[in-house]
């Protein structure tokens, strides 16, 4: 790879041994991808966290979090001084939400070595968002803007409907890009790699959040780590919809980046968003697909006896918070059943001032933050059966926790957490 004197100077050492570390990592990395340089990037989104068990015994073993960047970001056994980020930087999801770790299981030296955690990015300038939206939390990165993310639902929604430009980074090139500020010019950096590979043909409407769901888990089947472009969409998504929407093709499939013609920003037209080529495949979506789709989110679901109701994957929106409020006013979570909804700490204050977390309890319901059942592995003891309104959820939970799971929209999520019964099905 071509180094420009700057990042030359950083691996000579110039800027220290974090930092010339870092360097060697990413270019090492970048070799291996055959990158022929690096890009600028001032927006990093990543995790340095030690929630996992392995992480936190190398913490509390090695002597503190310095080593767990220097083993688990840097590659590297030596411990380093690590310095304050460079660059903008942002913190992921971890494993458990400390104000509730009781409800999760969690014991109270684990939360210690959270907090831990927390005072480090903290010292380091790491912003502790502590989501899967950062997006949703002030961390917005703009139409052609370099960035070195992880998540792969917060990659396909800057890449698609932000237009910012990132590959699905890790925990390393992350943490290499947050001290130098670099990261490999490759993948959807390139213009030429942001071209639309599959057309799909809308023969319905897509209306729902749950429409939303369903299309991006057939499509990201059908196309695997290739762009696609959806065409014939009657009207315009939103927010929820569009993170739904890729959150469920990144997870059935790898999308990284699809286009929606006439709504995404890369794709004013067809051939925009095409880049004037001919499509590898034409894939027709209509109501068998969507049926199909369906079937195959619902595939673990047997027991209609629901114990779990887990909202928030990706992490809830304020507005989305809002809807389950209005949907349990007056009503209350059953006495078998259990309703957590996950979001950012940052829209959790949101929820706290305009009263939702307290209507929540009230209805015997938890707004939790930080994490989710799927990453955390945190659910009720003995949960079983669980419904959830979100696909990637659903296409996780089942093969993580052992648990049956419900797909469906998120009246009926509430429904079934009030009644403890699944009732819902695909209407037309
Ligand atoms: Fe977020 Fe967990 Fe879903 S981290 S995208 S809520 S699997």
């Amino acid at each position: 790879m071509r180094l420009n004197d700057d990042e030359r100077a950083m691996l000579d050492g110039r800027d220290g041994a974090a930092a010339q570390a870092a360097m060697d990592l990413l270019v090492r990395y970048g070799d291996a991808l055959g990158a022929e340089r690096l890009v600028d990037t001032n927006n990093v989104c990543g995790t340095v966290g030690a929630t996992m068990p392995f992480l936190r015994d190398y913490a509390l073993k090695e002597s503190g979090m310095d080593s767990v960047f220097s083993e688990f970001s840097l590659d590297t056994p030596n411990k380093l001084d690590i310095p304050k980020v460079k660059v903008f930087s942002t913190h992921l999801q971890q494993g458990l939400d400390p104000e509730n770790a009781h409800l999760q299981g969690i014991d109270e030296q684990v939360v210690k070595v959270y907090r831990m955690g927390e005072e480090y990015k903290a010292k380091l300038g790491i912003q502790p968002m502590n989501t899967c939206a950062p997006y949703l939390t002030g961390n917005v990165p703009v139409l052609g803007e370099h960035c070195a993310w992880m998540e792969s639902s917060a990659v396909i929604y800057i890449n698609a409907v932000l237009g910012a430009r990132t590959n699905a980074e890790g925990r390393e090139s992350t943490g290499a890009a947050m001290l130098t500020g670099k990261i490999p010019y490759w993948g959807l950096h390139l213009e030429e790699n942001r071209a639309g590979t599959h057309l799909i043909e809308l023969d319905i409407e897509i209306k729902t959040v749950q429409d939303w769901g369903l299309l991006g888990y057939y499509v990201g089947e059908a196309v695997q780590d290739q762009i696609p472009v959806i065409d014939g969409l009657r009207g315009a998504a939103n927010l929820a919809k569009l993170k739904h929407f890729g959150a469920a093709a990144a997870s059935s499939g790898g999308v990284e980046m699809y286009h929606i013609v006439g709504q995404t920003p890369e794709a004013r037209t067809r051939e925009e968003a095409l880049r004037g080529r001919k499509p590898v495949e034409v894939i027709r979506y209509g109501a068998a697909e969507r049926r199909l789709a369906y079937e195959r989110v619902n595939t673990t679901a047997r027991e209609s006896k629901v114990d779990f109701v887990m909202l928030g994957c990706p992490h809830y929106s304020i507005e989305q918070i809002w809807e389950v409020c209005e949907l349990l006013e007056g009503r209350k979570v059953g006495a078998n059943s259990a309703l957590w909804i996950f979001t950012a700490r940052a829209t959790r204050q949101l929820a706290d001032q305009a009263g939702y977390t307290e209507r929540l309890k009230n209805a015997g319901a938890v707004l939790m933050t930080d994490t989710c059942s799927a990453i955390g592995r945190v659910m009720p003891k003995g949960a079983r059966v669980v419904a959830l309104d979100s696909a990637k959820q659903a296409h996780y939970l089942p093969a993580i926790m052992g648990v049956e799971a419900w797909f469906g929209t998120t009246a009926e999520c509430v429904e079934a957490a009030v009644t403890g019964k699944w009732q819902g099905g695909l209407t037309a």
